[in-house]
């Protein structure tokens, strides 16, 4: 199978079925996607399908195939951070950091699809991924500091 992601071609010998988490994190070694629940409920398998939050955890790698793929590992460019990981980082957001790439991969789609949101559409398009160190507040401040 063939798969494009953060801008390269990878040629992957997982079955068709293999969720994308596997394939990104066994296959290719690229760990930044995080495995929280496996089930689509915590969002920190996030990544993007062209300019979609999906859950890799839910999605056949087959389903990627024509798509383009993003992962936290395509978003800094050029040594330069991106700017929803640089507004993370000057909100100090992260404690254990599990999250912390499902978190910015959402707020990127979230980002592209509204580039200003207000703070309802945040909380209800961020609703899906789960901090359990409870950094919430801060996230929302990050969200809104990317915004800017
Ligand atoms: Fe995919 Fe939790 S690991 S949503």
């Amino acid at each position: 199978m063939e798969l494009r992601i953060n801008g390269k071609k990878r040629t992957v010998t997982a079955d068709a079925k293999t969720p994308l988490l596997y394939v990104l994190r066994d296959e290719l070694d690229m760990t930044g996607t995080k495995y929280g629940c496996g089930e689509g409920q915590c969002g920190a398998c996030t990544v993007l399908l062209g300019d979609a939050a999906v859950r890799s955890c839910q999605i056949p790698a087959s389903a990627a195939q024509g798509k383009e793929i993003t992962t936290i590992e395509g978003l800094a460019q050029d040594g330069k951070l991106h700017p929803v990981q640089q507004a993370y980082l000057n909100e100090d957001v992260f404690q254990c950091g599990y999250c912390a790439s499902g978190m910015v991969m959402s707020t990127v789609a979230l980002l592209r699809a509204k580039p200003k949101p207000t703070e309802e559409e945040i909380i209800g398009f961020m609703n899906g991924n789960v901090c359990r160190c409870g950094t919430y507040p801060r996230i929302l401040a990050a969200i809104k500091e990317a915004a800017k």
